[in-house]
């Protein structure tokens, strides 16, 4: 199938004229899937500003597919079994388990889930048989120096739910759509600890964008399936979805959540102690639930997430002048499919007023920065406990950015966003490792040079 070539195609070898004609094909399915889509952060990428530095070779992972999946009940929305990357660990790091949680939006309606259901973000038949392992899942020592041989897994994400859907709430019918995502998630640690994980002595949680905000959501389990002994921490990158009405002042994020927790039964998977006093949609939003979490968590996070404020898609005229000259590229394009979002949904901008700030942060005018900087602030409202937490830590750039961690280029580079002149992932190293609180919080944009901010035009 062409769009089976071409995330092959993604791996960023020389192009021939044929991987080109099959990209654009490519492009048009995306195009045409993603448009029924409320998000597709899927992993992608960081935004860039200046060219990409040369990446280098990455290891290729294969594909397993769960095998307690079956019995367990485990199922992708279309009912294929879900699966992950696995790659051993060696050495000193042996014993130690890195999990990461792949991300890709939410479905909240049968029709947007049944679409859903057809991409590889909602069924494994359309999973790649092996992926790239960059950023906090890189083997090499260069790229993430503390990590690098860990027993690393990415954990494929093809329920929409973050990871959080139950069964009860299927439909008696002939609409066959499978809400298992948290059958999901217990299958597939089910499976590494008798892989091995139940030996952990250290091991660390983490995931992007929807699975920053499932890293959140499990934390806890993980850390009460391990060994008491072993040092177990979360670290959600570009999960920290805010409850902020958009520009027009519609709850648009808070009415999303609601549908797609009362569609896929979610409350049963969310913190007890504040669904039992509240809507429990209010408690997809972290900040609703950060504090009652037991386990040490880092919070990766860019103050002006793309995803949370980009407007609509970009116009046919970006498509046609798109230079496809780099995986890179290629991959930021995909990202800005950003159909809908928090800040500044399609819906709340009718006269496109935003059209070249969505573009590039640095066409916003003096009124849309302050609606960005005020966005900025509600973010440091909504941490301004969690920043007295003793075990916590966090790194809050001012990039134009999504999702941090799982690219190179952006976790540990020498041209990577630092702040106090550290990389994400020494951040999270002394972090992790104890070797001195970091609680870092950049400068208001455009303050830090070393930003990666998202420019289209
Ligand atoms: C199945 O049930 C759901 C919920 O009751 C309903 O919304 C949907 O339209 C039904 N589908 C079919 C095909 O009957
Ligand atoms: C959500 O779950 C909690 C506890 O599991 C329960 O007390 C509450 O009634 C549920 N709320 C809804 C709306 O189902
Ligand atoms: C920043 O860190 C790099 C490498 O870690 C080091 O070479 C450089 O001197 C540091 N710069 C400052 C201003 O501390």
């Amino acid at each position: 199938m062409a769009i089976l070539r071409f995330s092959s195609l993604l791996r960023c070898r020389k192009w021939a004229k044929s991987d080109w004609l099959v990209a654009s094909i490519g492009c048009v399915l995306i195009v045409f899937f993603l448009s029924f889509f409320f998000d597709t952060t899927s992993d992608s990428v960081p935004s860039v500003d200046r060219s990409p530095p040369v990446a280098s070779p990455n290891v290729l992972v294969k594909l397993k597919l769960s095998s307690k999946a079956q019995e367990r009940g485990a199922f992708c929305l279309d009912g294929s079994l879900p699966g992950y990357h696995f790659h051993r660990g060696s050495g000193s790091g042996s014993n130690s388990w890195l999990l990461h949680l792949e991300g890709g939006g939410w479905c909240n309606t049968i029709a947007s889930c049944s679409a859903r259901a057809m991409t590889k973000l909602g069924s494994s038949k359309y999973f790649e048989d092996e992926v790239a392992f960059q950023g906090v899942l890189s083997s090499d020592p260069s790229q993430n120096p503390e990590f690098f041989n860990w027993n690393r897994v990415k954990i494929r994400y093809c329920d929409g739910a973050s990871f959080a859907g139950h069964p009860e709430a299927e439909f008696k019918n002939e609409t066959r759509l499978f809400f298992r995502g948290q059958l999901i998630w217990e299958a597939i640690m089910d499976e590494l600890l008798s892989m091995g994980m139940s030996d952990a002595k250290q091991a660390i949680l983490t995931g992007c964008s929807a699975g920053g905000l499932a890293t959140l959501i499990h934390c806890d389990y993980f850390r009460d399936h391990l060994p008491k002994d072993a040092a177990v921490k979360c670290v959600s990158d570009g999960g920290f979805f805010l409850n902020v009405p958009d520009v027009l002042g519609n709850p648009t994020m808070r009415s999303f959540y609601h549908d797609v927790v009362n569609l896929q039964g979610v409350n049963k998977s969310l913190d007890r102690s504040c669904v039992v006093k509240t809507e429990p949609s209010k408690c997809m939003f972290p900040q609703e639930f950060l504090n009652n979490i037991r386990t040490p968590v880092f919070l990766v996070n860019a103050a002006y997430d793309f995803w949370q404020v980009r407007v609509t898609k970009p116009s046919r005229r970006t498509f046609d002048l798109f230079p496809f000259d780099s995986c890179m590229m290629l991959y930021l394009y995909i990202a800005t499919f950003q159909i809908q979002n928090v800040l500044v949904p399609a819906s709340a901008d009718p006269d496109r007023s935003w059209a070249k700030c969505r573009l590039n942060i640095k066409e916003c005018d003096a009124a849309q920065m302050k609606v960005l900087h005020g966005f900025r602030s509600s973010l440091m409202d909504a941490i301004g406990k969690f920043h007295q937490n003793k075990v916590g830590g966090m790194f809050i750039d001012s990039c134009f950015s999504h999702c941090q961690t799982f690219m190179s280029m952006t976790w540990h580079s020498p041209t990577s966003t630092r702040i106090e002149n550290k990389t994400i992932a020494e951040s999270v190293g002394d972090w992790y490792f104890n070797r001195k609180p970091v609680k870092l919080i950049d400068c208001p944009y455009p303050c830090n040079p070393s930003c990666y901010n998202l420019n289209f035009t």
